[in-house]
């Protein structure tokens, strides 16, 4: 069967960054289905042509040094663009038009990728149903979604709903493109398929876990998008918990869409729910010195980009193990990881005995350096018997020659052309990490907020969040990863 890609807001930036880079580096390692045409949608008028122009050189830049001009000319042929205007009904009867054409009329595969602007993400799916595009008589039909979906769980539930009259839960993708990532789905082969982590990942055995986002960008010139939306709907109500679902979940009998979801989900059913006091003593929120000079920024603005949670997941695996999620912009560096903090000792019997031990720690380095390390206590060589942190390390990059691993869209336009939905979060799944983020949020906007604490640019967020961990007998895993 062959295949068509439609996206939705074409002329954007993440499809001349992401989305076409993806599809042209999947046809170049000849991972596309044979017979696979893009067709881009936008209001801007452009011929095939100038658009196909237009994709090679922003191609060449985001694809980099994989960039081939021979693979891109055997490419280029299979884009094609329409423009068209999503409230307008008429151009989705013209983008039927020009499909059936294209197609000619043979059974194929569409995928709708909704790049626009998310307040449009209904009307398309509304003008996609009203135009028979939905229609599975010829082929199959999915819709993708890019994040974020819905702004509360209100909005979230109006949307599912919305989407919901027009497609079937199995042929919508909601997109987190953390999913993709290579080092994220590797958590599944780091528990899944070895049986030395299994037995140890549990209340009896681990103190706690940290997952921390950090990123060195500031917001830059997205004031219009981030002062509205604020670090926790912009990276908790999404990757983060996604990470914290993935690190806490259960084994899935199967690794299948509806198992892995289904395991998923009842890690956010577990959540424990915050209420009264938790808001002040279990969340943290900080903003960078220099935001409010940020163009766009209104005067004022109480917009966190920092924030700290200790949430809790009451189950037999979890219970009182409290997991540490934190993202920050304007960090000391990009960093992405989960550390498993495994309990000390019941007894230190060697060496300095006041000291500490900062083994017994796995950290799972989402990104940059990609890898894993095992933290542990050796003996110090020829000094009676001291003991020191030393870690044995495992990088991704090291075991593909020093190729750079696959940007995340590659995997999930793949698995959305080929019906694999394990790696896009299901309508229930969305809601609920909705109902998590939600009461926070609220709770951030009543008097009874903890304060805004400032915190300057460059290093690991507001002082005061470190303070936080000491009094909790913790710490930050603060380590910048080494890239090679
Ligand atoms: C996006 C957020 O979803 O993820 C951005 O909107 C953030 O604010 C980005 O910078 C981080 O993604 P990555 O893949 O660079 O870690």
């Amino acid at each position: 069967m062959s295949n068509t890609i439609v996206i939705f807001g074409a002329s954007g930036d993440l499809t001349s960054r992401k989305l076409i880079p993806a599809l042209y580096q999947l046809h170049a390692k000849g991972r596309l289905p044979e017979n696979t045409r893009i067709v881009g949608v936008s209001r801007s008028p452009f011929e095939h042509d100038e658009w196909r122009a237009s994709l090679r050189e922003t191609t060449s830049k985001f694809a980099g040094k994989s960039f081939s001009s021979a693979k891109w000319d055997t490419f280029a042929p299979c884009v094609f663009y329409q423009s068209g205007d999503i409230k307008d009904a008429a151009s989705f009867q013209s983008l039927s038009e020009f499909l059936t054409e294209i197609e000619g009329g043979e059974t194929t595969g569409r995928v709708y990728y909704l790049s626009t602007m998310p307040q449009l993400y209904a009307t398309a799916v509304e003008q996609l149903g009203a135009a028979g595009l939905a229609s599975e008589e010829n082929g199959t039909r999915r819709v993708i979604i890019e994040k974020p979906f819905g702004t509360d769980l209100k909005t979230a539930k109006e949307l599912n709903a919305s989407i919901h009259n027009v497609f079937d839960e199995e042929q919508i993708y909601r997109i987190d493109h953390y999913l993709g990532k290579e080092t994220v789905q590797n958590i599944f082969a780091l528990r899944f398929a070895n049986s030395i982590f299994e037995p140890l990942w549990n209340r009896n055995y681990v103190d706690h876990i940290q997952i921390t986002v950090a990123e060195e960008v500031v917001i830059g010139r997205r004031a219009g998008y981030y002062d509205t939306s604020g670090i926790l709907r912009d990276m908790f109500q999404n990757h983060i918990l996604q990470l914290m679902m993935i690190t806490a979940m259960e084994p899935p009998a199967r690794y299948d869409g509806t198992m892995v979801r289904d395991e998923k989900v009842k890690v956010l059913h577990a959540m424990r729910k915050m209420t009264g006091g938790d808001f002040a003593s279990q969340t943290i929120r900080g903003q960078y010195r220099g935001y409010l000079d940020e163009e766009g920024v209104p005067p004022g603005s109480q917009t966190a980009t920092y924030a700290a949670l200790k949430l809790y997941c009451d189950n037999w695996s979890w219970r009182g193990v409290p997991f540490y999620l934190r993202s920050g912009k304007g960090m000391s560096c990009r960093t992405t990881q989960i550390v498993i903090q495994f309990k000390n000792v019941p007894h230190m019997m060697f060496g300095d005995k006041s000291r500490v031990p900062m083994g017994n720690r796995l950290v799972m380095q989402v990104q940059p350096a990609e890898g894993i390390q095992l933290h542990f206590e050796t003996k110090v060589p020829d000094a009676g018997m001291k003991t020191r942190t030393s870690h044995l390390d495992f990088n991704f990059q090291d075991s593909i020659g020093g190729d750079a691993l696959p940007d995340a869209y590659q995997r999930l336009l793949l698995d959305a052309v080929q019906g694999d939905a394990s790696l896009f979060a299901r309508g229930d799944e969305v809601e609920l990490a909705w109902g998590i983020i939600d009461p926070i949020l609220e709770a951030w906007n009543s008097p009874a907020a903890p304060p805004l604490l400032q915190y300057e640019t460059g290093l690991w967020g507001p002082t005061e969040a470190s303070e936080w961990m000491y009094n909790q007998k913790r710490e930050w895993f603060d380590v910048c990863p080494v890239i090679k």
